[in-house]
C-alpha cells in the first residue's frame, strides 16, 4: 500500500465526481459535505463513469442508469452485495498545497 497524491482539494466541487488515472488506477474521487471519497471509476451495472456522476444522499450516483454506491463503502445502496472498490483516503498538505492522497495497493 501506498498513499499516493491524486490531485488539489481545489479542484474538486462538492457533490462532484472527478476522474483521476494514476498508476493503472482509474478512479472516481469524490468531495462531499468537505470530505473526500475514492472508489473505482467503473460501474458494476454496465460499466459507466462514475466519475461522471453526482453525489445524493451520501452515495456516489451513476450518470448512465443511476446505481447509488455508497461513497464510504462502495456498497450499492439497496442491494450491498454489489460493491465498486473504496480506497482509505487522506489530505496532505505539501508546501501549502492541500493534496488529495488515497492509499493504493502498490506491489
Ligand atoms: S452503468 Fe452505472 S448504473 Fe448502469
Amino acid at each position: 500500500m501506498a498513499w499516493t497524491s491524486l490531485c488539489e482539494l481545489s479542484e474538486l466541487e462538492d457533490g462532484q465526481g472527478k476522474y483521476v488515472e494514476i498508476e493503472g488506477f482509474q478512479l472516481a474521487v469524490f468531495l462531499s459535505n468537505g470530505k473526500v471519497y475514492v472508489m473505482d471509476n467503473y460501474c458494476p451495472h454496465a460499466g459507466g463513469n462514475l466519475a461522471g456522476g453526482f453525489v445524493d444522499d451520501g452515495c456516489a450516483v451513476c450518470p448512465w442508469h443511476y446505481w447509488p454506491f455508497h461513497l464510504e463503502n462502495g456498497q450499492l445502496r439497496d442491494s450491498p452485495g454489489v460493491k465498486v472498490k473504496t480506497y482509505e483516503t487522506r489530505m496532505y498538505e505539501h508546501e501549502g498545497r492541500h493534496l488529495v492522497q488515497a492509499e493504493l495497493p502498490m506491489p
